[in-house]
Parts: C-alpha cells; structure tokens; sequence
C-alpha cells in the first residue's frame, strides 16, 4: 500500500493543477484519473474541442464573407468534417501529452483507474490500476456531467450533448438546441457556420441567465442577425424519435399551448450537475448539499477529517478556471500556507464570435443591492482595429461605484473579449478605481483602446465616442 501526503480524486483542471502545486510545495502527490487521458472534461470533451471548432469554423465564416470585401479571393471554400475533427482530436493530444509530462517532471504518481474513498485516509482505485492507498489528505475533483431532462433520452447521436455535439460526423440540416446556456449558443454557434440550421429552445425570456442584461440583448440581437434562431420561453417536454428525424415538444410558458419543432440532432444543453457517483461519499459519511454537490467550508474542508473538495463538484460556477485556482489553493492550505481564491473577481467567457466576457457584478446586481453606481460605456464600432477587422459589433461596459470610482463589474461583447476583460481582473484584484484603468497607457491601435475608452466614459467622457 503506497503512502502519500495527498490524493487528488479527478484529473481535470482542479485535480491537476491542484496535484502539480501540491508536488511543488514538496508534497508526496497523487492524481487518480480513469478517464485514460489527464485534463478531464475541459481538455478531452469540452473547453478546448469545442474552441478548436469555434476557430476553425470561424475561419470558415470569415473565408465565406469577409475574405472577398477584403481583396482576399478564395474561390471555393468547403468543409472537411473528418479533417476538421482529426485537428481538433491533435489539439486535445497534445495538450493531454503535456500534462503527463508535468505531472513526471513534478513527480506526480498517476493512478489509473477509478477513485473511491473507502475509508479516513483511504483511497481505492480501480481500472487500469488498481490498490489501495493512504493519503495524509484527500481532495475530491471529481468534476461535473450533463443534467438530463425527463423526457429526453441522450444517445450521443441523434440526441446529444456537449460530448456527442463536438463529434458529430456530418453537418446537420437542422440542430435544435435545448437551453440558450453557454454551451447551447457556443456548439450552437459552431453548427450554425458549418451550415446547419440552428434553432435554440431556452426556458426563460432571455438568453445566458444571469449575466448583465444589457449584454444578453445585444448578444441574442447579434446571434439572430447570424442565423440562429430562438424559441423563448418555452420548456421542452420531450424528444420523440422517429426513423428518419426528431420532434422536439416544447409548451410555452405564457399560454401553456404545445408546439413541435423537427430536427435531425438535438443537443441537450441544459447545465450540468456535479459528479459524484462511485466514490462513496454516502459510506464514508461526506455531506452533499441539496443540489447534490459536496459540502465545503471556506477552505474547502468537507465535514470529514482530511478529505477536501474543489471545482464543479462543490457550490459556485462551473468553470474550469475557478477550478484551477482552487486546486492551487486547496494546495496551498494542505501544505499549511494560505490558500486564498477571490470569487469576486471570476471572469466568465463565452467564447462565440464576437466573445462575451464579464467580471464582478452587474447593473441588475447593483440595483438589486441598491448601489450608487456609474456606467460608463464604449462601442467597439468608434475603436480604430476594430473597423479594420469588421469587428466593431458589441460594447464594453465598466461599473464603477459612484462616490469612491472603484470598478466593481465590467461586461464586454466584443473581438477578444475574452482577453480583454483580465485587465480589468487584475485591475479590480488591485482595487482600482475607473480612472486608475482610464490613465493606464492602451497601444494604439489595439482593441484594449475600448476598454480603456469605456473606463474613461465613467468619468468626464471617451475620446473617440
Ligand atoms: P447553463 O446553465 O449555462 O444554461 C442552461 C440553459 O438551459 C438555461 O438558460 C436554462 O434556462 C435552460 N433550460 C433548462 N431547462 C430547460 C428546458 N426544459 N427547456 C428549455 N430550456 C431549458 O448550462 P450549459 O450551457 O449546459 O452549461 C453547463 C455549465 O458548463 C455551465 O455552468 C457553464 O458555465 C459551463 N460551461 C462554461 C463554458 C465557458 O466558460 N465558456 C463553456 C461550456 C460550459
């Protein structure tokens, strides 16, 4: 039986990150992973597949329209699906390669197969390996997978999620999309340039809950004028499947009247719940909340001696950067430092073209809160780069208290969104002000201009708009 000072459970971004800190901090580290391959769901059926086929087929869209306005002649452009496939299938191994080979250069052990707590300090494996160990402490990474919905039965070919949605082996004429969520409008998005025709089914009156709804209008408004289409309001009752197409029920919420849609896939995208099964939680006696997730302190300490829990699998947003973070700190704190993860500052993206990003708190938060707040605003249309790529749809938005100037939400539909919003990260970390952001030097010319544009509208006006 080996002996070590810590057992990550789960080889996504928590367990591995959280593994590789634990090694650096001199720790006898452990990472259990049945999957075959190291990076979880994100690296292997998730974040980066799918970013693989959002670039590609925004090439795509890019070498269909704007190539020619351009000067750029590419007469026939066309798809190869299986070659589309094996580069997203090369991305995912190399960046599978990479870990294993932290993980040996750390000397974390690998054990392959399926972790289960079998007792304080115990870890069993089974699969590839299998055995006993102990472990000083034990950390459960066990990640997230799809929720279902009563009704619809998932075969990963026809009725799909996220997994069978990022490896379908042809173009569908017609995807329905349950759930207008991250996942929907990404996979949707992607679909949608390859040339299906994409119609998105959401529960509610608006697209991604919960962000800032100034930015969901522009978005949906932005994705309808791609093509998408949306049913609002609607809650799917069911997926028949009949021989040669689906047929999605849905009732409308204001009238409660049925309607159906056709399809010929349908990608299920209605969230995901936390992964526990397997691991004996309920025998060792590990409290799960109402929603099934495990239960942490603000350490990410369970109600059990030496057993920790990060990532999807406890409360919070489930996103593989929030993970990381608290896979290093939950090192951090086994190690005996101070762990510490700021969940006010969490950037969320979605990775559509243009890309949405958002950090801190929103307009409705605020009001909700009853903050004084300013809004200052700027339209990528008046940033020069942005004109120059036919990038200029969507604004960036900063929040700013309004007696002290402290930013305290920023939202972003834009190019690069997605990296643009960490100036802000770091900026708010620091606990700067609007104007802080505002006489930071911005290279010209650079999309950035706008965030700094948007930081100058919260005090005595932008520039350029
Ligand atoms: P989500 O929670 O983002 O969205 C699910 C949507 O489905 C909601 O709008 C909900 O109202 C709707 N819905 C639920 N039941 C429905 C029904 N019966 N009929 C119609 N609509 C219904 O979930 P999603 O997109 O599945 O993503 C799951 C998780 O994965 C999220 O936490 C997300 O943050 C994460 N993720 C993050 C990514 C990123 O950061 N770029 C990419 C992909 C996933």
């Amino acid at each position: 039986m080996a002996e070590y000072d810590v057992i990550f459970i789960g080889g996504g971004p928590g367990g591995y990150v959280g593994a590789i800190r634990a090694a650096q901090l001199g720790l006898k580290t452990a990472c259990v992973e049945g999957r075959g391959a190291l990076g979880g769901t994100c690296l292997n059926v998730g974040c980066i597949p799918s970013k693989a086929l959002l670039h590609a087929s925004e090439l795509v869209h890019e070498a269909e329209g704007n190539f020619a306005e351009m000067g750029i002649v590419a007469k026939s452009v066309s798809v190869d699906l299986a070659k589309m496939h094996a580069y997203k299938g090369g991305v995912i191994n190399s960046n599978v390669t990479g870990i294993e080979f932290l993980f040996k250069k750390n000397k974390v052990d690998w054990l392959k197969g399926w972790g289960r707590i079998a007792g304080p300090g115990e870890v069993v494996v089974q699969g590839e390996t299998e055995g006993a160990h102990k472990a000083k402490a034990i950390v459960i990474a066990t990640g997230s997978e799809p929720a279902s919905l009563p009704g619809v039965e998932v075969d990963e070919e026809r009725v799909v999620t996220s997994t069978g949605a990022l490896d379908l082996a042809k173009v569908p004429k017609k995807l329905v999309v349950i759930g207008a969520g991250v996942i929907g409008l990404e996979l949707g998005s992607v679909w949608k340039r390859l040339g299906a025709e994409v119609t998105v089914v959401e529960y509610l009156d608006q697209i991604t809950p919960g962000m800032d709804l100034e930015i969901c209008k522009k978005f949906q408004q932005i994705l309808k004028k791609q093509g998408l289409d949306f049913v609002m309001g609607a809650a799917v009752q069911s997926v028949e499947k009949l021989k040669t197409k689906l047929k999605v029920h849905y009732k409308l919420r204001k009238d409660d009247s049925a309607h159906e849609i056709d399809a010929d896939v349908v990608l299920v995208a209605t969230g995901r719940r936390p992964f526990t099964a397997g691991l004996g939680l309920e025998g060792a006696g590990v409290a799960l909340d109402e929603k099934g997730r495990v239960k942490t302190d603000a350490h990410w300490r369970t109600n059990m001696d030496g057993v920790y829990a990060i990532g999807d699998v406890i409360a919070g947003p489930m996103l593989a950067h929030k993970a990381e973070d608290e896979g290093y700190a939950v090192a951090e704190v086994i190690a005996g430092k101070h762990g510490h993860v700021n969940y006010g500052v969490i950037p969320g993206v979605i990775y559509t073209s243009p890309e949405v990003a958002t950090v801190g708190l929103t307009e409705e938060q605020l009001k909700e809160q009853g903050r004084k707040y300013k809004v200052g605003k700027f339209p990528f249309m008046a940033n020069g780069r942005a004109k120059a790529h036919f990038a200029t749809e969507g604004f960036a938005k900063v929040l700013a208290d309004a007696e002290t100037d402290r930013v305290l939400g920023v939202h972003v539909i834009g190019p690069m969104a997605g990296d643009l919003i960490h100036e802000y990260c770091v900026a708010m970390e620091f606990g700067a002000s609007a104007e802080d952001v505002a006489r930071t030097c911005h290279a010209h010319p650079t999309f950035s201009e706008a965030m700094r544009e948007a930081a100058l509208a919260c005090g005595d006006g932008a520039i350029h708009a």
